[in-house]
């Protein structure tokens, strides 16, 4: 097929707005799947995915589409999640596209996510076509939902297309909106080749495989191939594309979308982002890449046997699949080797678990999320702390700065009273709010580490499930905030370490010490729980004793059997210090469930 007929677009829109829906009925309408193969949502292939009945990865699928005008056109879809924790991965699809659907839920409206998937679209000057998605529903407000596609986004009325994705009613429109103002890639299949590297995957037989954009040249078998940023070359051992499973081709031309398998091991070696050319006739520049993710939340990643081989391998697998994922090695004092690991946000933490779980068949222990610190010491150094147990000591530091984010929330006019007051109580700062049709647009400057924790199931609850967040990284401000030490039975529990806001350093240590005193497992003597700020012990519990204690016990034992009995107890509290203290992943969840 020539490039002129070939159209690379994605699908975004806000989590649950019906994305994967349509993927199902374009892959269907263009009979690229057998009926017998196809099952629903049939791009989101990870278990973790049909789980939460959410996307998590992009995918890629090729299909051919008979337009009316007696063309035929190859059509390269990348499904991109909806989660705010993902749009990564949606900024990333977008870079291998000429265009994009993007998808409105009728029952639902604009939301933050479709503003926020609608400016990366406009940042990376993709064509655009709104399309109002579940007319089918009993809830669809069409009007109220067409009004705001023009009033926030300035779209015209004529150019939004109405779907059931569901019935796959006005699908066939939308196939033929696609060819008529996507464009097609520009780019020459005689030039040099250069290709984006938009995802990659670990095969344990094949190696890396990395999922490509032509965008100029042409890719085939026979020639040495480079990563223009790594250095690492390699000759191919099979191309293809998508069908959506993996189909072997000869060649991969400017325009298309395909995928190479480098046979190479060394997960290291290969970058998303990266430009891939040949050794023989090198592109001499490279493609822009992608920015790098920041990562909202850091947390410690423990195996919780050990398995520390097999740990190291699936972080550095997981992490090639997902390049928002990041982490270095760390060592705790109680748990030993692991890493500290950077995540988008709370559920891209929980994804990263369940993904190291199921498809690793570890299981992880992890500490208690944090996020980045940048901390200038009376003697003039500058430190970015992502983890708590590097905060200098309170007589060292200067000033500590936080980091801050915008967050754009969308919600029904008679819920704002709720939010601004939840906003508020999580130290947000109002900028402004603006009223669109029958929905409301609300801005606040917020410290992340405030929104990391449950500011979006708070949101959830207050607002019966209506409001919606997105959130952007602004800048790192001043904040009075101190180091929580957690000592048990004496000893510093490093993994246990926080750092947060002083004015909520008593409300917090109460609740803690409670919480651990009902997770930490219990020993044949008491083991004080003590939470220290700033030199100073701020609260204290004691875990109690498996046994009752023999001294204080009120049995009519002789007199000689009770002190051999506090002896013996005695010498074992000589030897707590050096006992093992157990913490399981309840005790780390106690400090999560406070903040
Ligand atoms: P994420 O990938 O998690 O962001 O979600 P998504 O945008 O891919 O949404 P998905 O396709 O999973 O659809 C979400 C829910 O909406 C599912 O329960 C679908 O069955 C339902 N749905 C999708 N399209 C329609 C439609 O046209 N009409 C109705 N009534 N329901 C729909």
């Amino acid at each position: 097929i020539q490039s002129k007929n070939i159209r690379n677009f994605s699908i975004i829109a806000h989590i649950d707005h019906g994305k994967s829906t349509l993927a199902d009925r374009i892959i269907e309408k263009t009979l690229t799947v057998s009926k017998r193969d196809m099952k629903e949502q049939l791009l989101d292939s990870m278990d973790v995915e049909r789980e939460h009945g959410i996307t998590v990865k992009s995918r890629t699928v090729r299909t051919f589409y008979e337009a009316k005008n007696g063309h035929k056109y190859q059509y390269n879809l990348i499904d991109t999640p909806g989660h705010v924790d993902f749009s990564y991965e949606v900024s990333k699809s977008l870079a291998a596209c000429e265009g994009v659907l993007l998808i409105v839920d009728a029952t639902q409206g604009v939301q933050a996510q479709t503003i926020a998937n609608y400016n990366i679209a406009m940042e990376n000057e993709l064509v655009i076509i709104p399309v109002v998605n579940k007319i089918d529903s009993f809830n669809a407000n069409i009007e109220q939902t067409c009004q705001q596609l023009i009033d926030v986004m300035q779209f015209n009325e004529e150019d939004i297309l109405y779907i059931s994705a569901k019935t796959g009613q006005g699908v066939d429109k939308v196939l033929e909106r696609i060819h008529s103002v996507i464009p097609a890639p520009t780019g020459t299949a005689d030039s040099p080749l250069k290709a984006l590297v938009f995802d990659l995957q670990y095969d344990p037989f094949r190696g890396v495989i990395a999922y490509l954009r032509l965008f100029e040249g042409t890719l085939s078998k026979d020639k040495t191939l480079r990563f223009m940023v790594t250095q690492a070359e390699f000759n191919a051992t099979e191309l293809g594309v998508f069908l959506p499973h993996m189909q072997p081709t000869d060649v991969l031309r400017a325009g298309e979308v395909g995928y190479v398998v480098t046979g190479l091991k060394e997960v290291q070696k290969v970058k998303i982002g990266d430009t891939l050319t040949t050794t023989t006739d090198p592109s001499q520049q490279p493609l822009p890449g992608y920015k790098e993710s920041k990562s909202m939340v850091y947390a410690g990643l423990f195996p919780s046997d050990d398995n520390d081989k097999d740990f190291q391998n699936a972080i550095h697998r997981l992490a090639l699949n997902d390049s928002s994922f990041c982490y270095e090695e760390e060592r705790s004092e109680v748990l030993g080797k692991g890493f500290r690991c950077g995540f988008l946000g709370m559920l891209h933490l929980q994804i990263i678990r369940e993904r190291l779980e199921k498809e690793y068949g570890l299981t992880v222990l992890i500490t208690a999320p944090n996020v980045t610190y940048q901390v200038l010491t009376k003697d003039g150094q500058e430190l970015r702390i992502n983890n708590p147990v590097y905060y200098p000591t309170f007589d060292k530091i200067k000033t500590v700065k936080e980091p801050y984010g915008v967050v754009t929330i969308t919600l029904p006019e008679e819920h704002v009273g709720d939010i601004m007051k939840l906003a508020t109580s999580r130290k947000g700062i109002f900028i402004d709010l603006n009223y669109q049709v029958n929905q409301t647009i609300l801005h606040y400057e917020i410290p992340t580490s405030e929104i990391a924790y449950h500011f979006f199931n708070q949101l959830k609850s207050l607002s019966h499930g209506y409001a919606t967040m997105d959130v952007q990284f602004m800048d790192y401000r001043e904040a009075d905030l101190v180091k929580m030490d957690i000592l048990v039975n004496y000893v510093k529990i490093d993994a246990l370490a926080f750092i947060l806001h002083r004015e909520d350093a008593y409300r917090v240590a109460a609740d803690l010490v409670m919480k651990l005193k009902h997770t930490i497992p219990r020993k044949l003597y008491p083991m004080p729980v003590q939470v220290v700020v700033e030199g100073i012990v701020i609260a204290r519990e004691d875990v109690p004793p498996l046994r009752k204690n023999a001294a204080v016990s009120g049995d009519k034992k002789s007199i000689s059997k009770k002190q051999a009995l506090l002896h013996r107890q005695n010498i074992n509290k000589r030897n707590m210090e050096h006992m093992n203290i157990q913490l399981p992943q309840e005790v780390f969840n106690s400090i999560l469930d406070i903040n």
